[in-house]
């Protein structure tokens, strides 16, 4: 399973980088508004510096909510850097745009997707990743592992290639339901990756070696 960082925080992702296993980061506006990020040609470069630290994929979302505003901005947005997903809503104009963004070879990510319905759309128009929300539908009481296991069966009777990428991470548990659920890609808080490395066992079998070994070898 490929993890991403869920973040516009440059710190947040060197540090992720800096572990050696980040494939990749998604971004979405609230994101880059937390991060203070004002200004077009500041998220563009924002953008940029998030390339320059991570080799993989990184989300950059559309503002536009229409069909020729979206295909403008997918296409500025693209033409940054090599590693640009555009990352499209889920909704009529943004099915269409992730079509004509196959066509033109532009790799996508729907983002926003709450049910299998708005997935079967989304892989039918070519998308490269689509992300369902797993925290959010937990927020309202439905089952978000549930939709990601869901979708991955039906991406997987039907033979499509987009990537289920599961989004709206919360916890660490989440990521391992994420495996069991077969996710392709989870978009993770660094706090929910780093949770992985965490058991008590490790911690005191480690503590164990180590006196051991100065008992024999001193400090
Ligand atoms: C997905 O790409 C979104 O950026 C993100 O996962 C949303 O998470 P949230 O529900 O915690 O805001």
């Amino acid at each position: 399973m490929k993890f991403f960082i869920d973040t516009a925080n440059l710190d947040q992702i060197r540090e992720a980088n800096n572990l050696g296993v980040l494939d990749g980061v998604t971004t979405n506006p609230s994101l880059m508004a937390k991060e203070g990020i004002k200004g077009v040609e500041n998220q563009r470069a924002h953008y940029q510096k998030i390339c320059e630290i991570v080799d993989g994929d990184v989300s950059a979302e559309v503002i536009a909510t229409d069909y020729e505003g979206m295909i403008k901005e997918g296409e500025e947005l693209a033409a940054l850097n090599p590693h640009i997903v555009v990352k499209v809503p889920c909704i009529e104009a943004g099915i269409k745009a992730i079509k004509y963004f196959t066509e033109e070879g532009i790799r996508t990510n729907c983002t926003l997707v709450f049910s299998r319905g708005q997935a079967l759309l989304a892989a039918k128009a070519g998308a490269t990743y689509v992300s369902p929300f797993v925290g959010r539908l937990d927020d309202i009481s439905s089952d978000g592992i549930e939709l990601v296991r869901g979708i991955v069966e039906m991406y997987h009777y039907y033979g499509y290639e987009t990537q289920v990428l599961a989004a709206s991470i919360r916890s660490t548990q989440h990521i391992i339901q994420c495996i069991e659920a077969g996710a392709d890609v989870a978009t993770c808080p660094l706090a929910a990756i780093k949770g992985l490395l965490k058991h008590p066992l490790t911690d005191s079998g480690l503590a164990t070696f180590l006196a051991d070994y100065k008992k024999v070898n001193g400090d």
